[in-house]
């Protein structure tokens, strides 16, 4: 039985804390099945990105990167950076980062795709969600900020 407002919301965030260990430990364990269901797809999907990032500096943005199942699908010397709103995915993420020194990834920023003003206005050169858009409260929110954040592409034609 609860009593106050405030020993509800302590048992709230404890019980959140508790799903988001687990969820992180959870998705630590599937990666590796995860990496061979999804490769040959996200092959596919990630060939446009090599060819974006050829010759100029690459800057990427993961939002809900997890355990950041997608290193293997970015070009030699992207610039990552990456936000997660889960703390706890921080040590799965470090553990297979290490495995990829020919990206330079930076350490996670603990934020939502809804919020992130960490990261500036036309800073990054492409967005990444992969399994984001089922987990996330708002969904224009998200997006609104992926156009905020993304350089502006010009085509030009002659
Ligand atoms: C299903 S996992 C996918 C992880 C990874 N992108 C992948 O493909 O393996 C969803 C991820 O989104 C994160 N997430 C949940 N809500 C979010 C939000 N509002 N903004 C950004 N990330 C969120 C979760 O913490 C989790 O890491």
């Amino acid at each position: 039985m609860f009593n106050t407002s405030n020993e509800i919301s302590y048992h709230a965030s404890s019980v959140l804390r508790i799903a988001n260990v687990l969820f992180a430990a959870f998705m630590g364990y599937r990666s590796k099945y995860d990496l061979e269901i999804f490769d040959a797809s996200k092959r596919e999907l990630f060939k446009g990105i090599e060819s974006t990032g050829k010759n100029k500096k690459f800057t990427l943005l993961e939002i809900g990167v997890g355990t950041g199942m997608n290193f293997g699908y970015y070009p030699n010397g992207t610039h990552l950076i990456v936000i997660d709103p889960n703390p706890h995915f921080k040590k799965y993420y470090d553990e297979n980062r290490k495995k990829f020194s020919n990206i330079k990834s930076e350490e996670v920023i603990v934020t939502t795709g809804e919020e992130m003003n960490e990261i500036k206005p036309n800073s990054v050169n492409a967005v990444v969600i992969s399994h984001l858009l089922c987990c996330v409260n708002d969904i224009p929110k998200v997006l609104h900020n992926i156009h905020r954040v993304l350089v502006p592409y010009r085509m030009r034609c002659t």
